[in-house]
Order: structure tokens, then C-alpha cells, then sequence
């Protein structure tokens, strides 16, 4: 049985003491198991904070991002060994706001992917259309083209620590949240794609997540569909109470 996961990326939200408000919180509403699995990403020089702080609760913690070197003359960049170092072991990758911002291309996500797998981390690997692509009917051509850009070189046994999250570009930070059906169309065919690149075993056993404008009034609907195991969420990741109702929306 796949896992289901609710995920929150802070991006660059927080400092440290907003963090530790914020982490209290969610321990005090999140304090019995979930259904899911939770998981925050706060930033960078919050990330051990939050790792200790978790500590004991049924809350883990991931990386935004890290570097595809090992180490090296990279000034203000973070390495997966330095993550693992401090006990996080997910990371996002492939977040369209680092596509966008910082060019991140779907070659320099397979060498990142490369470096986290070899590393043992779970990565939640992000991708979906922009609205243009969505509005001239390219929005399937254009996930499946990042899906193998990026991942259909990993062979079988990798499968096991890839999280999907399907973010449609136009849904995000938007409140245009995609219909659950949109969700669950595109989902179905992430999943079929893999299933004929792989195997259906493989397809199946695949977290797919849904990212873009989740919130608490639209969270059940979107993660009771068949393909969709969770969410990704950006802005309602900051508050507690937002964040603990989606995250217990199964
Ligand atoms: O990574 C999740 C994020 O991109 C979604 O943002 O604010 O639309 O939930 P938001």
C-alpha cells in the first residue's frame, strides 16, 4: 500500500523564531498519528532547528533543495551530505520556482536526483505545466517529457525513495486550485506512464501528490481520489491550524 503524504513547503517563510511557533503548534494539533505521513521543509538555517525539535513527534522534516556536486567551490549552496549530517533525509526537487528563478533544467535535476538516490534520500520531485500548456491541450506532453527527462533512466530499486508531486504552474500561489478531476486525470496518466516504463507494480507503488492551492475547504475532495495520495502545500503550510486540517483530510 502506497503512502499517503502531506507535505508543507515553507520556501522562504519563517525565521527562527517564527519557526518555533510554528513547529509547536503543529505538534500540539498534530499530536497523534495521521493517516498520512507529515513532513515540513523550512529553510535551510532553520532545518536542524526543526529536526530537533520534531524529534519524537509524527512530524519529519525535508530539504527545499540541495547541489548535484558532493562538495566543491559552490559559495551559498547546500550538499545532500550536509543534510543527511543533521538527520534529514527528503528533499524537494525540481520545484517550478526554482525552474523558473534559478533554470533549473530537467538534465540538472537528473544529476541532483543521482546524488540524492546515491545518498539514500527519499526525494519529492516536483513538475507540471505552466497555463499555456495547459490551454493549448500540451499540459500531458509536457509532464510526460519532464517525468522522463529527469527520472526514467533510474532503474527499479530507485523507485522506492521517488515521491511524485504533480504542481500545475498555474495553480500555484494562486488559488486556482485544479478541480479534483483534473487531479485525478492527470494522476492517472502519471501513473500509467510509469506503469509502461516500468511496471504496473512499480506505477502503483508510487506516492503521487497534489500541489496548488490546497487548502482546507478543498483538500478532502482532492486527496479522496483514486490516484491522488496526498499534497504538496505552499501557503497554508504556515499556519497551524490550516496545515493540521489539510494534513488529517483523508
Ligand atoms: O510546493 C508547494 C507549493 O508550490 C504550492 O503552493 O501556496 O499554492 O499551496 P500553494
Amino acid at each position: 500500500m502506497r503512502a499517503k503524504i502531506v507535505a508543507g513547503n515553507w520556501k522562504m517563510n519563517k525565521n527562527l523564531a517564527d519557526t518555533g511557533v510554528l513547529l509547536s503548534e503543529l505538534k500540539e494539533k498534530l499530536n497523534t498519528s495521521t493517516e498520512a505521513q507529515v513532513i515540513v521543509a523550512p529553510t535551510f538555517t532553520n532545518l536542524y532547528y526543526a529536526f530537533e525539535e520534531l524529534k519524537g513527534s509524527n512530524i519529519g522534516v525535508a530539504a527545499q533543495n540541495m547541489h548535484q556536486a558532493e562538495s566543491g567551490a559552490f559559495t551559498g549552496e547546500i550538499s545532500v551530505d550536509m543534510l543527511s549530517s543533521i538527520g534529514v533525509k527528503t528533499v524537494i526537487l525540481g520545484h517550478s520556482e526554482r525552474r523558473a528563478y534559478f533554470g533549473e533544467t530537467d538534465e540538472l535535476l537528473a544529476e541532483k536526483v543521482t546524488t540524492a538516490l546515491k545518498h539514500g534520500m527519499t526525494i519529492i520531485f516536483c513538475f507540471g505545466e505552466e497555463l499555456e500548456e495547459r490551454k493549448s491541450d500540451n499540459h500531458f506532453n509536457v509532464v510526460e517529457s519532464q517525468l522522463k527527462n529527469a527520472l526514467f533512466k533510474l532503474d527499479s530499486e530507485a523507485w522506492k525513495q521517488i515521491v511524485l508531486a504533480y504542481e500545475p504552474v498555474w495553480a500555484i500561489g494562486t488559488g486556482e486550485t485544479a478541480s479534483p478531476e483534473q487531479a485525478q486525470e492527470m494522476h492517472a496518466f502519471i501513473r500509467k506512464t510509469i506503469a509502461e516504463a516500468y511496471t504496473t507494480e512499480i506505477a502503483e507503488e508510487v506516492s503521487i501528490l497534489y500541489g496548488g492551492s490546497v487548502k482546507p475547504n478543498n483538500a478532502k475532495e482532492i486527496f479522496a481520489k483514486p490516484d491522488v495520495d496526498g499534497g504538496l502545500i505552499g501557503g497554508a503550510s504556515l499556519d497551524a491550524e490550516s496545515f493540521s486540517a489539510i494534513a488529517t483530510s483523508f
